[in-house]
């Protein structure tokens, strides 16, 4: 007889019924005193696993492991709801900006690994946590990419800025091209430009790139490498790094298919998000503002 998941020592379990009521797969029933799995239908979720009061409940370490870090001290701390100051969180989380000018310091494996970490404690649709993620770290390396995708932009430029092409090509892609010159055709002729200067305005200098992609299965996987994305955006920031998201890297790796291939990102994964990550070389003194915003109550 297999296991069934989650694994619940019936010994120690009081009945309480607390795994029952939180699962959301309604997979927990109360048997006879104890709390059993009463299908194969586990997502592993493991809220089960937190609200057990007694600890009876666990999973195959194969499944599911515990999160830890190892460049910075995290004592584990469940935090219950509103017994923390609010301001703690929004200051930190305000205080992240995108960086666009980073020193010339390398960034450690061992430290993008805790990144990494972080990232996958960000929720998932059906908790699939589909996301993979493809480290390029060193400047020679981030630079080389950045050649690629220069010579990608230097291709999709000069299609844009023919007329008879931008218009022409309507009827099999739509509007894209169109769209492509009115708003960043310009901006990438002087990112090329520049470029030739020694400038690199696409990744900022940056030492260290983080690609998110995955398979686009599961019900939201863009959603969810971007959720994990953020998270590393923020964890950066208190380590000290500076993050920057680059849209324009996004698109163009996933056209760039021998590229893709050369840095072992699988054929059929999307790539979600591409941050930049260094140390910044430029200081923040105080929180950005934001534009009016519009929210109704129904
Ligand atoms: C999906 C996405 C794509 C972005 N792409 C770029 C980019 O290609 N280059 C860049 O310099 N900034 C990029 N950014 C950064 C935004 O410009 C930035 O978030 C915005 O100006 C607000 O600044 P803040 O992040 O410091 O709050 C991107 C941000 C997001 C969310």
């Amino acid at each position: 007889m297999t296991t069934r998941i989650p694994i619940i020592d019936s010994e120690t379990c009081t009945g309480c019924g607390a795994c029952v009521h939180v699962c959301p797969k309604s997979h927990l029933e109360l048997v006879a005193g104890t709390a059993r799995p009463l299908v194969d239908e586990c997502m592993l979720c493991s809220h089960c696993y937190c609200v057990c009061p007694v600890g009876a409940i666990r999973f195959d370490p194969e499944a599911l492991r515990p999160v830890s870090f190892d460049t910075f001290p995290c004592d584990e701390k469940f935090i219950p709801p509103g017994t923390t100051p609010p301001g703690i969180l929004v200051n930190a989380i305000r205080s992240r900006r995108s960086i666009r000018s980073y020193t010339d310091r390398p960034v450690s494996d061992d430290t993008i690994r805790d990144l990494l970490q972080f990232a996958v404690t960000a929720p998932s649709g059906s908790n699939r946590q589909e996301w993979r993620f493809t480290v390029i770290n060193g400047r020679d390396k981030v630079r080389q990419v950045a050649g690629e995708i220069k010579t990608f932009f230097l291709k999709l430029n000069s299609l844009a800025r023919n007329p008879l092409i931008r218009y022409g090509s309507i009827p099999l892609m739509g509007t894209a091209l169109l769209r492509y010159y009115n708003d960043h055709y310009q901006s990438v002729v002087n990112a090329i430009a520049e470029s030739e200067r020694g400038r690199d305005l696409l990744f900022h200098g940056a030492p260290a790139l983080i690609l998110f992609h995955g398979p686009m299965i599961g019900s939201t996987p863009v959603e969810d490498a971007q959720y994990a994305s953020y998270n590393v955006t923020l964890l950066a920031h208190l380590l000290g790094l500076g993050t920057c998201y680059i849209g324009y890297a996004v698109e163009s790796i996933n056209r760039l298919m021998k590229l893709k291939k050369r840095i072992g990102i699988p054929a059929e994964d999307r790539i979600h998000a591409v941050l930049a990550l260094g140390y910044p070389s430029s200081r923040f003194l105080r929180h950005a503002m934001r534009k009016p915003y519009s929210a109704q109550w129904y």
